[in-house]
């Protein structure tokens, strides 16, 4: 704009010469020129914002009513003050003034958030978008910013958020408690289906202990009067090899040897079943000393039909034959023949030609070992981790089995001060073994140990 056009701006004032010729032209223009700054003026002055002017030096220009309103500061107060004296709380001051001098240089900024403090010492919150005012030779002569309080909508976004994390919170709890009541309930009822299932096992035991208490009276009746034909059978054997003496007859010896054979068996069906009536009366043992060798010898004629028909190859090994032991012979035999018994049966699936029985016999410190090894089956998968349960009163994998064998070996051999157990072999087979105190600790082992092979 030159001194010859006929309008001119001055101070906000807008001047026409009325004998200008374009007079009519040029004062419409000004009215409108007037209604524009009267029109930016009162959407200044009526804005619900701060919009405020501060100078390059950062003092303050000027603000309109509504940052009067808010900040409770008339611009008469503080015009010509540093802004961030003035409104800034002490902590923000420095690194705002930075960011200002950033503002001021570069292009506008928007979305800047900060406090300022009202003249009775309340902190707003305002969001700021601020644009440099430039002169005619394009430099920086102000910075215009309009300022949001958001006081209001962060309090509430906080409000929401604290909200949301408390349900967050109590949502994470409720879960937690209905997993852990789930896992309760869940516990409670495999409890109760376990004790269901021992209770109905300790009935089946039941049943079936009277059915054994109920066998053991009639094999005790049995007993009795078996021993009536088997003393017939012992005094007719006799009776034959007497008559033969006393008339001068010569029996073959093959026929003497069956006839005492005969005797001999007898008497030993009448010891057990002695043993079995006393068993089953819970009658005290006879215990004597006495060497494990005898008791083998004794017992091995009993299976040895057995094992020649299942085609099992025995090997038996003493090595302490003058070891003495204080046992009942009768049921340290039941004992022996309930494992060889048993290893008998689990090689009944195994290879026949590989079928071997050991039996073996150590000192142990004071204690005297009786293993009987096996090429069977080896231990059952019910019991597999857990030999011991072999053990257990009634446990059986055998179709026909009572499951009594063990249990009845385990608690003559305790009731004898020893130990039994069972272990797998590291080839093929199972190994049960027990022991039985010694009581003549001074005997001498010396002599070469005897070997008994039966096949
Ligand atoms: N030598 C062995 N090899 C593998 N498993 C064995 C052996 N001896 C015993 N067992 C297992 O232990 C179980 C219990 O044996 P136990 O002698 O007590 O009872 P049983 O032989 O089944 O019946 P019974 O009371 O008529 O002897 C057997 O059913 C079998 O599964
Ligand atoms: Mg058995």
């Amino acid at each position: 704009m030159d001194g010859t056009t006929a309008k001119s701006v001055s101070k906000g004032i807008l001047r026409c010469d009325p004998n200008e010729p374009r007079a009519s032209k040029c004062f419409s223009d000004a009215t409108a020129v007037s209604s524009d700054r009267d029109f930016a003026e009162s959407v200044i002055e009526t804005a619900q914002a701060i919009v405020l002017v501060l100078d390059p030096a950062g003092r303050i220009v000027r603000f309109n009513g509504y940052m009067e309103h808010l900040s409770g500061y008339r611009l008469d107060e503080v015009r010509g003050k540093d802004w961030f004296d003035v409104f800034l709380p002490v902590r923000d001051r420095e690194p705002l003034r930075d960011l200002f001098s950033q503002a001021f240089d570069d292009v506008p900024t928007r979305g800047n958030v900060n406090s300022i403090v009202t003249k009775d010492g309340r902190e707003r919150l305002v969001e700021w978008y601020d644009k440099p005012l430039k002169d005619a030779e394009g430099k920086n002569i102000a910075l215009v910013a309009v300022g949001h309080d958001i006081t209001e909508r962060v309090q509430a976004e906080d409000a929401l958020r604290r909200a949301r994390d408390q349900l967050e919170i109590r949502v994470d709890e409720r879960t937690r408690e209905f997993v852990a009541l789930n896992a309760r309930l869940r516990e409670e009822i495999a409890e109760r289906h376990r004790s269901e299932r021992r209770e109905r096992r300790l009935r089946d035991e039941l049943a079936h202990v009277d059915r054994l208490t109920m066998m053991g009276e009639m094999a005790s009746g049995l007993a009795h009067e078996l021993n009536q034909p088997l003393a017939a059978i012992v005094l007719q054997s006799e009776v034959i090899l007497r008559l033969a003496g006393d008339q001068g007859q010569s029996i073959p010896p093959e026929l003497r040897k069956s006839l005492e054979f005969i005797t001999a068996q007898a008497h030993r069906a009448g010891d057990l079943i002695r043993s079995m009536r006393e068993f089953v009366r819970h009658a005290e043992p006879q215990r004597v000393a006495l060497t494990v060798m005898e008791v083998i010898e004794d017992t091995l004629p009993l299976v040895q039909q057995e094992l020649r028909e299942s085609g099992i190859v025995l090997d038996v090994k003493i090595s302490d034959p003058l070891v003495q032991v204080r046992a009942d012979k009768i049921q340290l035999q039941q004992v022996l023949l309930n494992l060889i018994r048993n290893a008998v049966e689990a090689m009944e699936t195994s290879d026949s030609g590989g079928r071997r029985l050991d039996i073996a016999t150590r000192i142990h410190g004071a204690m005297q070992e009786v293993a009987v090894r096996d090429t069977g089956c080896g231990i059952p998968e019910g019991a597999a981790g857990r030999a011991d349960r072999l053990f257990d009163a009634f446990f059986s994998t055998k179709s026909k089995g009572l499951g009594l064998g063990l249990a009845i070996s385990r608690s003559i051999v305790e009731a004898h001060g020893g130990r039994i157990w069972a272990a797998p072999n590291t080839d093929q087979g199972t190994t049960f073994t027990f022991t039985l105190p010694i009581t003549n600790h001074d005997c001498k082992n010396e002599i070469e140990s005897p070997r008994i092979r039966r096949g």
